[in-house]
C-alpha cells in the first residue's frame, strides 16, 4: 500500500497532519509519499517548519526547484530511504551500458539515460541564498499572500477561503445576488486583461477562485499592493456591469 499525503496543497496550502499519518502508515506497513513540491521548503522557516512535522518520517519525499527555489523547468527532486527499491526501479541494462560496481552510477537513479545537469542550477541557488536566504525567501513570499489576502479582504464581496499557512491565497468574489462563480472568473479575466498582474483562476470543493500564489524572489510588498488595488478595481468594475 502506497499513501501519498500533501505538504502544501496545491490550492490552499495545507498540510496534511504527516505525523499522524506516518503512525498510520507504520502500523500498516504502508509506503509514505510526500508531495513537498512547494511544502518542503517550510522546513526552512522556522515559524513555519512545525507545518512540515513528520515529513521526514516518509519513505519518499518529492519537492521542486523550479518552483520556490526559481531555478529553470525542470528541476524536480525526489527523495527515499529505500535505496534498493530506487534503483530497482530507475536502472536500465543494456549491452552498450558500462557499468562499474565500484561507483554509484547516477542514471541508476534517474528515469532518463541522458539529461542536463540540473543539479548545477539547484546547487548555484541553494549556495547563493545560503540558509539564511531560503529562510527569507519563504518567509517574504508567505508574507505577501498574507498581506494580499488581508488587502483583498476588506472588501465586503471577498470571501478568502483558505487558511492563509504558506504562500497561497484562494480568493472568492461573492457579490449578494450574484453568481459568484461567473463574477470570479470575470474578475481574473479583467485583471489579466489590464495586465498590472497575472492571476489564475481554479476551482476548489465545487467553486471558483482566484489562486494567488506567491514565489517569485523578486515579488514586492509594493507589487502586492498594486496587484491587490487591481483586484479591487476589477471587482468593483465587474458588480458595477
Ligand atoms: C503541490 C504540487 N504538487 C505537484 C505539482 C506538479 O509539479 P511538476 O509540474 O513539477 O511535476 C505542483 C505544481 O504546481 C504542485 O504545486
Amino acid at each position: 500500500m502506497i499513501v501519498c499525503a500533501q505538504a502544501g496543497n496545491v490550492n490552499t496550502g495545507a498540510f496534511d497532519p504527516l505525523e499522524a499519518i506516518a503512525d498510520a502508515c507504520e502500523r500498516r506497513g504502508a509506503w509514505l509519499h510526500v508531495d513537498g513540491a512547494f511544502g518542503l521548503w517550510a522546513l526552512a522557516s522556522p515559524s513555519r517548519a512545525h507545518l512540515a512535522r513528520g515529513i521526514q518520517r516518509a519513505d519518499s519525499i518529492a519537492t521542486d526547484a523550479h518552483k520556490w527555489l526559481n531555478v529553470p523547468y525542470d528541476c524536480g527532486i525526489t527523495m527515499t530511504r529505500h535505496r534498493t527499491s530506487h534503483r530497482a526501479a530507475m536502472t536500465l541494462a543494456a549491452a552498450y551500458i558500462e557499468t562499474t560496481d565500484a561507483e554509484r552510477d547516477p542514471h541508476d537513479y534517474v528515469p532518463e539515460e541522458s539529461r542536463r545537469g540540473r543539479a548545477v542550477t539547484v546547487y548555484a541557488a541553494l549556495a547563493s541564498f545560503g540558509r539564511q536566504g531560503l529562510r527569507e525567501l519563504v518567509d517574504r513570499c508567505c508574507g505577501h499572500a498574507q498581506r494580499m489576502a488581508a488587502l483583498v479582504s476588506a472588501h465586503p464581496h471577498v470571501r478568502v477561503l483558505n487558511d492563509v499557512v504558506l504562500n497561497q491565497a484562494l480568493i472568492r468574489i461573492e457579490p449578494p445576488g450574484r453568481d459568484a462563480d461567473a463574477a470570479t472568473r470575470a474578475v481574473i479575466d479583467a485583471v489579466q486583461q489590464v495586465g498590472e498582474c497575472w492571476l489564475s483562476g481554479t476551482t476548489w470543493h465545487g467553486m471558483a477562485a482566484i489562486r494567488v500564489s506567491v514565489s517569485n524572489w523578486s515579488t514586492t510588498d509594493t507589487d502586492i499592493e498594486r496587484s491587490a488595488a487591481a483586484i479591487l478595481r476589477a471587482i468593483e468594475s465587474v458588480t458595477a456591469s
